[in-house]
């Protein structure tokens, strides 16, 4: 997309699993002399833990420097666990924030995009979930009580009249026309690099009949301006359910934050395992690449697949302009797993994390070889 030379990356390997890929990728840098100068930052759970900030300054620092993040993955935790953790009990009016969330915030990486494609060659599909990040469901309006604004309005249903004075808890879907007019365009244009012939809007219309009708309106008019792209809106429902019966029907599916994690979660499912999927955020200025899994807390040591890794650091090179380089090594995994001799066990194999990065690597280097 954009044509750099020499990316600068920050790679923030994180907890757990997540400093175990980082670790196994990492040598393919060198190994095929990528276009790549990068610097370790902290991330995550020991961050919070030890100075009440999942994001240290130094790393926002480092952030800033960069052109893009690598991401191990980080460990997660709800305000109640936070809090119990915290070494300094002085930092327990600190909110926890997911440092994920910070980053799709601060930087404004509106787009969550999730490639899924088949592995195996008996199967043939190659689609691309496009999930808004930043609005809709979890645009942060969640409430364990109704708020009192909303009281009137809710009373006004009779269904719901006699329930008001229950305890009640609600999330507002928020959208707005810069939000949707932003997520759809990508989506036509992520479609029309990756040579995807089909975009499908993923929505609830015949259940949310006022709130997906903006949404509605800006993807009908985006998609006239791509009259060489088959564009439909269906039901999300329908999506996830066709999604695991005929993935082979769909080209790029953009749909808001809540049915867009849903949907992706099943698409990593379609292809294989949270071991294989990989994942981009991707805003006007900024951008990160991470494996869609999260740092595996219940896995044995060096037993996870780095191969989500290594196709998120093919998106990344893809993204920057280097297609060679991005070809390679999504190839070099592809062959290794196909191969079927040094996978992990999610894989029916019983090769280490490090063992099948080795054999992922090694195979990038006869690719890059041919290619020379
Ligand atoms: P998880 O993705 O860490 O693991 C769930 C299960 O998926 C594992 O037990 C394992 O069976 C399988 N799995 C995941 N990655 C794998 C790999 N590379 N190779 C083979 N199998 C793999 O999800 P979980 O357990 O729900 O969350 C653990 C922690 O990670 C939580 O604190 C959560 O908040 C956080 N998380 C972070 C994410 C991120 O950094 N983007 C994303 C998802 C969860
Ligand atoms: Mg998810």
């Amino acid at each position: 997309m954009l044509n750099h030379n020499t990316i600068k990356i920050a790679v923030l390997p994180g907890d757990g699993i997540g400093k175990e890929v980082i670790e196994a990728v990492l040598p393919i840098f060198s190994a095929l002399s990528l276009p790549i100068t990068y610097h370790i930052g902290d991330i995550g759970w020991d961050c919070w833990v030890n100075q009440a900030n999942p994001i240290p300054e130094e790393t926002w620092n480092l952030i800033n420097q960069s052109d893009t993040i690598l991401l191990g993955a980080t460990t997660s935790k709800p305000e109640r666990e936070a809090k119990a953790e915290l070494l300094d009990k002085s930092n327990l009016n600190v909110v926890y924030t997911s440092p994920i969330i910070q980053l799709r915030q601060k930087l404004d990486l509106f787009a969550n995009v999730r490639p899924c494609f088949a592995i195996n060659k008996q199967k043939q599909f190659n689609f691309c979930v496009i999930r808004e990040n930043t609005e809709g469901l979890y645009s942060g309006f969640d409430y364990d009580h109704l708020p009192d604004d909303f009281k009137k309005i809710v009373s006004e249903v009779p269904h719901w009249n006699d329930k008001i004075n229950e305890a009640l808890s609600c999330t507002l879907r928020i959208n707005s026309e810069t939000g949707m007019r932003r997520i759809i365009q990508f989506a036509f244009e992520y479609a029309l690099k990756n040579n995807h012939s089909r975009v499908s809007y993923a929505d609830k219309p015949n259940v949310l009949r006022k709130s997906s009708t903006l949404g509605r309106a800006i993807f009908e008019e985006i998609a006239a301006r791509f009259p060489q792209i088959q564009a439909d809106i269906l039901n999300v429902d329908a999506v996830g359910m066709h999604l695991v019966t005929k993935p082979e029907m769909f080209g790029v599916i953009v749909t808001e934050n809540m049915f867009g994690d849903i949907l992706s979660d099943v698409a990593a499912g379609v292809m294989g395992g949270l071991g294989l999927a990989p994942s981009a955020n991707i805003g006007l200025q900024k951008s990160y690449f991470e494996p869609v899994h999260g740092s595996g807390p219940k896995m044995k040591k060096n037993t996870a697949n780095p191969s989500a890794t290594f196709f998120s650091l093919s998106m990344l090179l893809s993204y920057f302009g280097h297609e060679k380089f991005a070809h390679i090594i999504k190839n070099a995994v592809i062959n290794i797993i196909r191969e079927n001799k040094t996978v992990t066990r999610d894989l029916g194999g019983n090769s280490s994390t490090y063992e099948m990065a080795l054999a992922i690597i090694e195979e990038a280097k006869k690719g890059a070889d041919k290619n020379a």
